[in-house]
């Protein structure tokens, strides 16, 4: 299971502009790997195709033991409802709802918004943004929306989470309390995440480093 990269290329445009260069990586089902590399190198790029967002434009890529890429497209909606978690650099909290109401948006879609309540408090304790769950985005700082697009990516325990620089708008502090989260959540659920930074402190905490020069996996970070 885990994911599988196949020779994963993607192109843009017209002339195509190459920005993978045929990528093989393998990433096991519990590993906590950060993708890390230049900006421009192609990390976003690679997130999308990983966690089922966008597809290859040659290769192949498996998660779970099945290809996106050949899912209708309300198989890959339960799929990503199911098993994957996203937390990306600019957070989408829905500006309606509360931070509460927005950790569960996805438990109510399941009819567990009631048995899912306290965990998701607990979540914005831990995350120092307990305080926030009856305010609306509008209300919170940009670090704070983001701690609680992070409760709402944890809420469900999904198989696999994706993070896409998830520190960015945050200070050291709050950065640091974002990683010992990711970390914990990978020690004692078994998650498997693959974490975007260009922070190599944050980078070096996961189990494994992946690093991207110009579209290409490399030895070293450069
Ligand atoms: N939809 C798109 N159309 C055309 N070019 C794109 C598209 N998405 C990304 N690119 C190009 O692909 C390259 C890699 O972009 P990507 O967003 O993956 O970089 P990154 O490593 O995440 O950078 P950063 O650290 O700045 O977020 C860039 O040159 C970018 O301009
Ligand atoms: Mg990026």
């Amino acid at each position: 299971m885990g994911i599988v990269g196949k020779n994963v290329v993607k192109q843009f445009g017209s002339p195509p502009m190459v920005i993978l260069h045929g990528l093989d990586l393998e990433i096991e089902d519990g590993e906590f790997v950060s993708i890390s590399g230049r900006s421009g190198s192609g990390k976003s790029t690679l997130l999308y195709l990983l966690s089922t967002l966008d597809n290859p434009s040659d290769g192949v890529i498996e998660i779970d033991g099945v290809s996106p890429q050949k899912m209708t497209v309300n198989e890959l909606h339960r799929f990503r409802n199911e098993k994957i978690g996203f937390i990306f650099q600019f957070h989408y909290l829905l500006p309606e709802l509360t931070g509460l109401e927005n950790v569960l948006l996805g438990p109510r879609n399941l009819g567990l918004e009631k048995q899912k309540k306290d965990e998701a408090l607990a979540l914005l304790d831990q995350l120092e943004v307990y305080k926030q769950a009856n305010k609306f985005p509008s209300e919170m700082s940009g670090g704070e929306q983001q701690r609680v697009a992070i409760a709402r990516a944890l809420i469900l325990s999904p198989k696999y989470l994706f993070a896409d620089e998830p520190t960015g708008n945050l200070d050291s502090v709050s950065g640091n309390k974002v990683m010992s989260i990711l970390e914990e959540t990978s020690q004692n659920n078994n998650m498997t995440i693959v974490l975007v930074t260009h922070e190599r402190d944050y980078a070096a905490r996961a189990n494994r480093e992946i690093y991207l020069v110009d579209g290409r996996i490399s030895e070293n970070y450069s």
